[in-house]
């Protein structure tokens, strides 16, 4: 079958995403095609080498090295950076090679940023493994590393030859990730793309949701490119969820908090007068169904409420929220009183 092939255009290149069941098969036909015929690097981490590193590396034959990285958003950091330059130095890449990044937004991230910056940039090509990465971060041509002072401080754009997007991978990603890949696209429902608002498009080997998903990101950022107006809309529910992540010290994974975030917009919305109830009704509802967390526990609404108040998207000193006028229907606003924000975070602890 041939895949589905999305075109992105990014101020500096024109590259595909390619979408299709068994696409990690094709990659040496794929950079073939694209004449991306150096050295290839296949870079990964060490739960994923074993999986789908080793194959790939064998199907390309003498040409293709094995690079490692230890597995954890921990290791988004300078010093797996600095460490890959070695392993590439050591594995006498240059300027025709191409480095493969494969794996789920950690390994998108530290790894297209050690492309972006080796050699002054050689060639990429993104293999998106989890959902979150399929549909968000292996889209739009940001990488980066953390700092301990905060996450994705230090970064660049890089816009990849080309994204192999092959879903029969899931299989093998843990239940509690692929829902977090979901509440990230749930949110596009919200922005824009309200047919993904379907309960029912979300299953396990469907490949539907996740292509109208790479379309609303590739939409918004080709409208964007460099984060100037309408991409802030992507922060919905985001403000509420990193102060959640913030609080616990991480202990929440992103998309479950996004999905609490996503609700808190919602109410926020209505609390505002910018909805009707329906709004905050139908996205719990909705949640509920997908099994995503709809509340928190732990830390009081206060807490929260201060943790928002470091958000590196913050402007001057307003919070500036993302909120609802209806689903696919987002506006910025930046007048909310703190007791509407408040209560609504109130109103969230179980
Ligand atoms: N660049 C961007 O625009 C952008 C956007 C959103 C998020 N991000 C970044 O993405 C990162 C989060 O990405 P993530 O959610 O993919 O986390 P992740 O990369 O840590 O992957 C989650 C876990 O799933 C495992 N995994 C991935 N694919 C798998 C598969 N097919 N089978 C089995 N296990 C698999 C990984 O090894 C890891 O343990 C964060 O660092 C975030 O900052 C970047
Ligand atoms: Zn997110």
């Amino acid at each position: 079958m041939q895949p589905t092939e999305i075109l992105v255009t990014s101020p500096t290149s024109k590259y595909p995403i390619l979408i299709g069941d068994g696409l990690l098969k094709s990659l040496p036909a794929l950079l073939e095609e694209r004449k991306l015929t150096g050295k290839v690097a296949i870079v990964t981490n060490e739960t994923l080498a074993p999986l789908y590193g080793e194959p790939l590396v064998q199907a390309l034959g003498a040409k293709a090295v094995l690079v490692k990285m230890p597995d954890g958003e921990q290791y988004k950091t300078l010093d797996t950076v600095r460490a890959l330059y070695d392993d590439f130095i050591a594995a006498g890449l240059d300027r025709r090679s191409v480095i493969v990044a494969l794996g789920g937004g950690v390994v998108g991230d530290t790894v297209g940023f050690a492309a972006a910056t080796y050699l002054r940039g050689v060639a990429l090509v993104q293999i998106p493994t989890s959902l979150l990465a399929m549909v968000d971060s292996s889209v739009g041509g940001k990488v980066g590393v953390d700092l301990p002072q905060g996450k994705n401080l230090i970064g660049a754009f890089k816009q990849p030859e080309m994204v192999i997007v092959d879903p029969t991978v899931l299989d093998t990603l843990p239940d509690d990730e692929w829902r977090c890949g979901v509440a990230e696209i749930v949110k596009a429902g919200l922005i824009r793309d309200t047919a993904l608002l379907d309960a029912s498009l979300y299953r396990r080997g469907a490949i539907d949701y996740i292509v109208r998903a790479i379309a609303f990101k590739v939409n918004i950022v080709q409208e964007d490119p460099y984060e100037d107006n309408i991409r802030a809309y992507l922060n919905l529910g985001h403000t509420f969820a990193h102060a959640l992540e913030r609080v616990s010290n991480y202990g929440w994974k992103h998309g479950e908090a996004v999905a609490v975030g996503l609700l808190a917009a919602a109410q926020l919305s209505q609390v505002h007068g910018l909805c009707d109830p329906s709004l905050p009704f139908r996205v719990e509802q909705l949640l509920k169904t997908l099994k995503l967390p709809t509340r928190y526990r732990g830390y009081s609404a206060a807490e929260l409420r201060a943790a928002m108040g470091t958000d590196k998207k913050r402007q001057a000193n307003r919070i500036r929220f993302v909120l609802l006028r209806a689903p696919g229907d987002p506006v910025l606003v930046s007048d909310v009183p703190d007791s509407k924000v408040l209560s609504v975070l109130d109103s969230l602890r179980e």
